[in-house]
């Protein structure tokens, strides 16, 4: 495959035809002591995984099916891996199209209002302190030969018209080369506003969901913890660290 990283980083990149997940594979592999940056890119997905227990649709060869081991995060909170991992995909993406990413908080990365892409991180922990954390991506490169499922139709979509391996290994190679910038040389305040200038849910009547009861509540800002801040519709500000918000049209 073509991946020409050559920065002292990334320990090695495995490329799989087919696996269950790359996700479950690296957080089986980092418990028996795979190192840190190990990188695992699949053509097809058996049982590729999204949050919340969700199935990922990745069984045709029109994605990348990318996961990323990183051990050892010190100087930031490794709950950002996810937004790092999206300001990182977005750029990569937007470095190969004229589209304009958007991301909807937490882990969905949108074009026009269609989901593109969506990022899972996977943590294991010891003694309260995350041990090393698997960030994998998923990106519709191409829409599947038989189109998207009944269910998700309506809001997926791709970023291109047609699916190479070439393309597909630029993009990780891309994508790599950014995250490993700024897991390296973490700079909150650079972070925070890239993230924030390509969130798409600012301003926007929301569903709250993932709680005990969904609730409504309109969306003011970022936290400086990349929490979100809501106002419900009894007036009662809240920060959002987790959860999922469905946008109201
Ligand atoms: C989501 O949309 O909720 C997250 C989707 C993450 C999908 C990627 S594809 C590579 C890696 N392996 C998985 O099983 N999931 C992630």
């Amino acid at each position: 495959m073509y991946l020409n990283l050559n920065n002292r980083t990334i320990a090695n990149i495995l490329h799989f035809k087919s696996i269950d997940s790359t996700n479950s594979y690296l957080m089986s592999e980092a418990k028996k002591g795979m190192p840190s940056w190990t990188v695992t890119i699949a053509d097809h997905q058996t049982n590729g995984r999204g949050r919340l227990g969700r199935r990922f649709e990745s069984e045709d060869q029109s994605g990348l099916y990318m996961s990323v081991l990183i051990r050892d995060i010190e100087s930031f909170d490794p709950t950002l891996l996810t937004v790092i991992a999206s300001v990182s995909v977005c750029e990569a993406i937007e470095a190969f199209s004229n589209k304009q990413m958007t991301i909807k908080w937490v882990n969905d990365i949108l074009f026009e209002g269609k989901k593109v892409c969506g990022i899972l991180t996977e943590g294991a922990f010891n003694d309260n302190k995350i041990s090393y954390a698997v960030v994998g991506v998923g990106i519709n490169i191409s829409k599947p030969q038989n189109g998207y499922p009944e269910d998700i139709k309506n809001i997926a979509d791709a970023v291109f018209d047609n699916y190479s391996t070439e393309l597909r290994d630029q993009i990780a190679h891309e994508i790599l080369s950014r995250l490993e910038n700024y897991v390296n040389c973490y700079i909150h305040d650079e972070i925070l506003s890239k993230y924030k200038s390509r969130s798409c849910v600012v301003g926007k009547n929301v569903t709250v969901l993932g709680h005990m009861n969904p609730f409504n509540a309109v969306v003011c800002d970022f936290n400086s913890d990349f929490s979100l801040k809501v106002v419900t519709e009894d007036g009662i500000t809240m920060s959002l660290r987790s959860g999922e918000i469905s946008i109201k049209i």
